[in-house]
C-alpha cells in the first residue's frame, strides 16, 4: 500500500509541479487574448451604433434640434454595454452627449482614438470615434463609449475554464501515467525475476533449467546483471579468503556448517603412508610427493577415506579384511582404502598412459609423450575400478568426492554414471598446456569428457583454467561460459577454477628457543653431517628425479657460477635431494645416469682436494631430514622447467622462522605467481641462474629479512587449509543450490490452486 503510494506521489508530484508552470504561463496568454478578441468585437459594435445614430439624427440635426438629438442619443444607450454617446463638430466642440458621458472625456480625445485604430481604452471605457455624413455633408463626430467591465467578467470565466481543463486532463493523464507505470513496473518485476533465476540456473551446475529466457527488452541488463553477480561472487570470495583464517579447525567448521558433516571420498594414485617391509617388520615411509603433503593435512582435518593405489610391499599385511587402515599410524583420523593392482595394470596405467603419455604431455618439458593402445586399455580399466572403489566407500548417495590428478581423468564421469547427486571435484596437480599440445593425445575427447563429469575443475593457476577452457573449445561440443568460467557438456555444468595449492603451515616450535638459535644450531648440524667447513655457504635442491625439475640446468648453472665467481671454489656446496621416482621407466632412469654423471663431472673439476661443489642424494629423506635441510641451508633452488605449484618452494618458506634464506625460483612454476620476492630465473638461462646463485650468496641479512617476512606472510596466510577451503565452501555452495533448484523445480511445477 504504501509503496504504491509512493510510487503514485513520484508520478503525481512532477506532473502537477508541470502544470502548474503550464497555468502561469498560459493564464497571460489567455487574459490577452480574450481582450483582443473582445476590442474586436467593441469595434465592431461600435460601427453599427454610429450606422444607426446616423439615421436617427439626420434630420433633427438639419433642424437643429438639439434636445431631440440627446434623447435619440440616450435611448441608444441603454444597451447594456454601450456606456455613453457623444456627437462633436468636425472641429472638435462637443454638440451634445448623453447624460452618462464623463465629464473629463470631451471632444479633445477625438484625434487620439484617430491614430488608435482599434479605439481607446480610458479606464473602465472603451471608446472609438465615427464620422457621421449624410451625402457628402459632414454630421460631425459621434464618440462611442463602451464599459469594459463585461469584457474584464468574461477573461476572469475563460481563465477559470482554462483552469479547470488544465487542472481535469491533468488528473486525467496521471491516473493514466500512475496505471501504465504500475503495469511495466510489474512486468519488468517479472522479467527482472525471470532473469535472475535463469542466471541462478546458469551458475548452479547440478540445477535444472527452470526460469524462461528473459524477454528480448531486458537483453541490454543481462550483461549488467552477470557483472554485478560476478562481483558480489568475488566480493564475497574475497571476504571469506581476507576475514577466515584458515586451521584444520576452520575446515573443520566448514564442512561441519556448510555441508552438514557430508562425507568426503579422495582419490589418488600415489597413498599417503605406504608400508614397506623392514628387518624387522613392516615400516612407514612418506612418499615424496606435492599432491601428499598438500592433500594430507585436509584429511586428518575432515577425516573420511582416502582411496589410493596400495603401492608398499608391506601395504597387504598391514590392512583389514576390507582393504582398509586407519592412518596416520599413530593417532588415526581417517581411513586409507588400498586398491591393488596387477604388474601389467601399473605398467600401462602408471607407467604407461599417466607417466609416459600425460606427463610429458603436459609438461612442456622437451620429452615426447608416448602413447599406447594397451596403455589407454588399462588406463580405463584401472579409472573404472577406483571409481568403482568410490562407490562402494560411499555411505550416502551424494559423498563429496575429491578426484586427485591426471592419473583418474576418467574417474569423475564414470562416478557421476553411479552417483548421479554426488558432488565431484577434480584437481589437477600439473600444468594443462595449450590446444595444440594436448591435441596430439590420440584420446583428447575421452580425456575431456571424462573430467568434465565433476562439478568442478580446479588447477593452480588461472592461466591452466585458460588452456583448458580452450582445449574444450577446440575439440568438444560444448557450451562455455567465459564470465562463469563454466562448460556445460550434455547438461552437466563443470566450473572451472584457479585453486593455488599449498603447504599446511607448520606449528610454532615447543621449545623457548629463539628461531635464530635453533637455526644456528641446525647450520651447524647439516654441516657436520655433509663434513663441511662451518662457514661454508649451501644451497639446497629437493626434488623428485625427474626430468621437469630442471636438475640438470641447476647443475649447469653451479658449474658456471663456479666459474664466473671462482672464489666459490672450496666454499660453497649444491646438496641435491634428489627422490628416485618412477624408476621403471627408461626415461627416467636415463635422466637419473645423466644427473650423476653431471654432478661427479662439476665435482671432480672444481672439488680439488676440499670439499665437493655437488652433494647428489639419490635416496629418499623423511619429512624430517628434508626440514633440517631447509633450516640449515642458506639458499634454496627450484629451477623447474614446468611445474604446476612447486611446494618445496613454499615448504623452505614454512621453515624459515628466521626469516633468513633466499629462494631461488623458476619462472615455470606455479608459485613464482604468488612468491614475488623470491629471485626468479629462467632456467634455461645458465648464466642467468648462476648470477641469482651468486646474488642470493651475497645477499645481506637485511634484505634476505625483508623478502622472507613477505613470503612468510602470503604462505601462512594461502594455506593448504584455504586451498581444500575454498574448494569445499564452493562444492556446499553448489549443493545449497542444487537442493534450492529441486524445491524450486517441485514447486513450479505443483498445480496452482
Ligand atoms: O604433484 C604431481 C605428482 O605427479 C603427483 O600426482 C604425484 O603423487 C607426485 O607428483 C609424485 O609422483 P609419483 O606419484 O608418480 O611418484
Amino acid at each position: 500500500m504504501m509503496r504504491t503510494l509512493r510510487l503514485s506521489l513520484r508520478f503525481v508530484v512532477p506532473l502537477a509541479l508541470a502544470l502548474f508552470v503550464l497555468a502561469l504561463l498560459v493564464v497571460p496568454l489567455v487574459d490577452a487574448l480574450t481582450m483582443k478578441w473582445f476590442v474586436r468585437d467593441v469595434e465592431i459594435r461600435s460601427g453599427l451604433v454610429a450606422d444607426s445614430v446616423q439615421a436617427l439624427i439626420a434630420a433633427p440635426l438639419a433642424a437643429g434640434d438639439l434636445p431631440a438629438i440627446r434623447e435619440r442619443l440616450e435611448r441608444t444607450t441603454r444597451d447594456d454595454r454601450l456606456e455613453a454617446l457623444a456627437l462633436c463638430t468636425d472641429d472638435g466642440t462637443m454638440m451634445v452627449h448623453t447624460s452618462a458621458w464623463p465629464a473629463s472625456l470631451g471632444c479633445q480625445v477625438g484625434p487620439a482614438i484617430a491614430t488608435a485604430p482599434r479605439g481607446l481604452i480610458e479606464g473602465r471605457l472603451h471608446v472609438t470615434a465615427k464620422p457621421l455624413a449624410q451625402g457628402d455633408r459632414s454630421l460631425g463626430t459621434l464618440l462611442v463609449a463602451h464599459d469594459m467591465n463585461f469584457v474584464r467578467r468574461r477573461s476572469a470565466d475563460a481563465r477559470t475554464w482554462v483552469i479547470g481543463v488544465f487542472l481535469l486532463t491533468g488528473l486525467i493523464v496521471t491516473a493514466i501515467t500512475v496505471l501504465m507505470a504500475h503495469l511495466s513496473l510489474r512486468g519488468w518485476i517479472a522479467s527482472v525475476r525471470d532473469m535472475l533465476r535463469a542466471e541462478m540456473s546458469r551458475a548452479s551446475p547440478a540445477a535444472p533449467a527452470l526460469a524462461p529466457a528473459p524477454a528480448p527488452e531486458m537483453t541490454p541488463l543481462l550483461g549488467d546483471l552477470r557483472d554485478m553477480l560476478r562481483d558480489i561472487e568475488s566480493e564475497r570470495r574475497l571476504h571469506d579468503d581476507t576475514t577466515l583464517q584458515w586451521t584444520p579447525h576452520t575446515l573443520r567448521t566448514l564442512l561441519r556448517e556448510q555441508l552438514s558433516g557430508d562425507e568426503i571420498i579422495v582419490v589418488s594414485n600415489r597413498e599417503p603412508y605406504i608400508h614397506e617391509t623392514g628387518p624387522d617388520g613392516p615400516v612407514v615411509r612418506r612418499p615424496a610427493s606435492g599432491l601428499v603433503t598438500a592433500v594430507e593435512p585436509v584429511m586428518r582435518a575432515c577425516s573420511g577415506t582416502w582411496i589410493a593405489h596400495g603401492s608398499g610391499s608391506a601395504d597387504r599385511e598391514t590392512v583389514d579384511a576390507r582393504d582398509r587402515v586407519g592412518v596416520p599410524p599413530r593417532n588415526p583420523s581417517y581411513t586409507l582404502r588400498r586398491v591393488w593392482l596387477t604388474e601389467a595394470e601399473e605398467a600401462g596405467y602408471y607407467y604407461g598412459f599417466s607417466n609416459e603419455g600425460l606427463w610429458p604431455l603436459c609438461h612442456i618439458a622437451h620429452v615426447r609423450p608416448v602413447f599406447r593402445s594397451a596403455d589407454w586399455e588399462q588406463y580405463r580399466l584401472v579409472n573404472r575400478r577406483f571409481a568403482d572403489a568410490v562407490v562402494a566407500e560411499a555411505k550416502t548417495e551424494d559423498p563429496v568426492v575429491l578426484v586427485q590428478d591426471y592419473h583418474f581423468a576418467l574417474v569423475p564421469r564414470y562416478v557421476r554414471e553411479q552417483l548421479p547427486k554426488a558432488t565431484i571435484i577434480v584437481f589437477w596437480h600439473i600444468p594443462w598446456p595449450n590446444p595444440e599440445s594436448f591435441g596430439i593425445c590420440p584420446w583428447k575427447r575421452e580425456i575431456l569428457e571424462g573430467l568434465l563429469g565433476s562439478d568442478i575443475l580446479g588447477f593452480h593457476t588461472r592461466y591452466h583454467c585458460k588452456n583448458f577452457l580452450e582445449t574444450v573449445d577446440r575439440f568438444l561440443e560444448a557450451r562455455i561460459e567465459h564470465e562463469s568460467s563454466t562448460i556445460t557438456v550434455a547438461g552437466q555444468p563443470t566450473r572451472v577454477e584457479a585453486y593455488p595449492i599449498s603447504i599446511a603451515w607448520p606449528d610454532p616450535p615447543a621449545s623457548e628457543t629463539p628461531p635464530a638459535e635453533r637455526v644456528a644450531a641446525a647450520r651447524a648440524a647439516l654441516r657436520e653431517r655433509w663434513e663441511l667447513p662451518e662457514s661454508h655457504c649451501i644451497a639446497l635442491g629437493v626434488d623428485r628425479l625427474d626430468y621437469t625439475k630442471g636438475i640438470i640446468e641447476r647443475l649447469r648453472a653451479v658449474e658456471r657460477l663456479l666459474e664466473l665467481h671462482p672464489e666459490w671454489i672450496g666454499r660453497f656446496t649444491l646438496i641435491q635431494i634428489a627422490a628416485p621416482s618412477r624408476a621403471a621407466l627408461d626415461e627416467y632412469q636415463r635422466f637419473q645416469a645423466q644427473v650423476r654423471e653431471l654432478a661427479a663431472h662439476i665435482d671432480e673439476r672444481f672439488g680439488g682436494n676440499g670439499p665437493p661443489p655437488v652433494r647428489l642424494l639419490v635416496e629418499h629423506h623423511d619429512s624430517e631430514s628434508v626440514q633440517a635441510h631447509y633450516r640449515g641451508c642458506d639458499v634454496c633452488v627450484v629451477t623447474s622447467l614446468h611445474d604446476g605449484m612447486n611446494l618445496v618452494a613454499k615448504e623452505f618458506i614454512g621453515a624459515r622462522d628466521d626469516e633468513r634464506g633466499v629462494l631461488v625460483l623458476s619462472q615455470f612454476a606455479g608459485a613464482a605467481r604468488e612468491l614475488h620476492e623470491a629471485l626468479i630465473v629462467n632456467p634455461y638461462h645458465i648464466d642467468q641462474v648462476a648470477e641469482a646463485l651468486h646474488a642470493a650468496l651475497t645477499m645481506p641479512e637485511a634484505e634476505q629479512q625483508a623478502r622472507m617476512h613477505s613470503m612468510r606472510q602470503l604462505v601462512r596466510e594461502f594455506n593448504v587449509y584455504r586451498w581444500a577451503g575454498r574448494m569445499l565452501l564452493d562444492a556446499g555452495r553448489l549443493r545449497r543450490r542444487a537442493r534450492l533448484h529441486a524445491r524450486l523445480g517441485e514447486t513450479d511445477t505443483a498445480p496452482k490452486t
